[in-house]
């Protein structure tokens, strides 16, 4: 528990998203706009890990049904689809993080 050691600043490049675990937590870090934020890698519709998705203006888009998820906030933008039916899905799980001296450091 508290916060733990991640990566440092400089492995992770701007507008690119990490995967990694921490204390069992999936956890994908995203550089957008000089911030970092931390959010579950599991998609809260099924599961689907989002580290293989992409990045695109702040959102994570879900590589099984294109949900898109706020990397800030963890809401979700668009609802998952599933044919012609958008699905509702609760919002993801997002993880503080803090920056000391070039490394990155997230709360699980
Ligand atoms: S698993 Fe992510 S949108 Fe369905």
């Amino acid at each position: 528990m508290g916060y733990q050691f991640a990566i440092k600043l400089d492995q992770i490049a701007e507008e690119t998203m990490t995967r990694l675990v921490l204390d069992t937590q999936p956890i994908l870090l995203v550089h957008h706009q000089a911030q970092i934020y931390a959010i579950q890698d599991a998609c809260p519709h099924m599961g689907a890990s989002l580290a293989k998705g992409t990045l695109s203006e702040g959102r994570v888009v879900c590589p099984k049904h294109k949900a898109q998820i706020d990397v800030k906030t963890g809401r979700i933008v668009s609802k998952a689809k599933v044919l012609f039916l958008k699905l509702p899905t609760k919002a993801a799980k997002v993880y503080p993080v803090k920056i000391e001296d070039g490394k990155i450091f997230v709360e699980v």
